[in-house]
């Protein structure tokens, strides 16, 4: 059955509310590239943190590798809702994120390029959500809603590594465990944390 021509009234009243629905679907899907993206490199610069220095670094990347994939299945059910989809071809969607700066470094233990790769993620990804708030402010409140929680917990991410890197207090409690998503569990509920 074609879906071709079905248009939601749910998506009607975004345009009549002036918003670009075709630029938020391709923001959405490129933040969701970058989100799912980031949680592969994540995980092979979390297995790089070596020695006593580096056990403690692994805990922080291990929670916000988790958080990453948080927001990358946050993104899916409002992108089609939206009436966009994700890339046949997994290659075309990892293209698309620009995180080929999260290769491991040289030398591949190096901690500290290691945590500079991660901040600069971090605040990537603070620019991709920001982007879509101010898309959807006052327009999209489902989206909007979305969007300012991922914002919040990237915002939470960016901190751990200012200070890990730089020393400057981030105020944060450790996660009571890997993947709790405290501003984006509701909206990736298959993860059935
Ligand atoms: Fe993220
Ligand atoms: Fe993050």
């Amino acid at each position: 059955m074609s879906t071709t021509n079905v248009k939601p009234v749910g998506v009607a009243i975004l345009e009549k509310n002036g918003l670009d629905v075709d630029a938020l679907i391709a923001q959405l899907t490129k933040n969701a590239s970058v989100e799912f993206t980031a949680y592969y490199y994540f995980t092979n610069l979390r297995m790089h943190c070596v020695g006593v220095e580096g056990e403690g670094i692994k805990g922080v990347i291990e929670d916000a590798r988790m958080e990453d994939l948080s927001h990358f299945e946050s993104c899916i059910e409002r992108i089609y809702q939206l009436g966009g989809k994700l890339p046949n071809h997994a290659h075309e969607f990892v293209n698309m994120s620009g995180c080929e700066f999260l290769e491991i470094p040289e030398p591949a233990t190096d901690l500290q390029a290691i945590l500079e790769k991660c901040l600069k993620a971090e605040q990537g990804a603070i620019a991709n959500w920001n982007q879509v708030c101010n898309m959807t402010f006052g327009k999209d409140p489902v989206t909007y809603d979305l969007a300012k929680d991922l914002l919040a917990e990237e915002i939470e991410h960016e901190a751990w590594f200012l200070e890990l890197l730089h020393g400057r207090p981030s105020g944060h409690m450790r996660r009571r465990y890997p993947g709790e998503s405290p501003h984006t569990r509701k909206h990736s509920r298959a993860l059935d944390r």
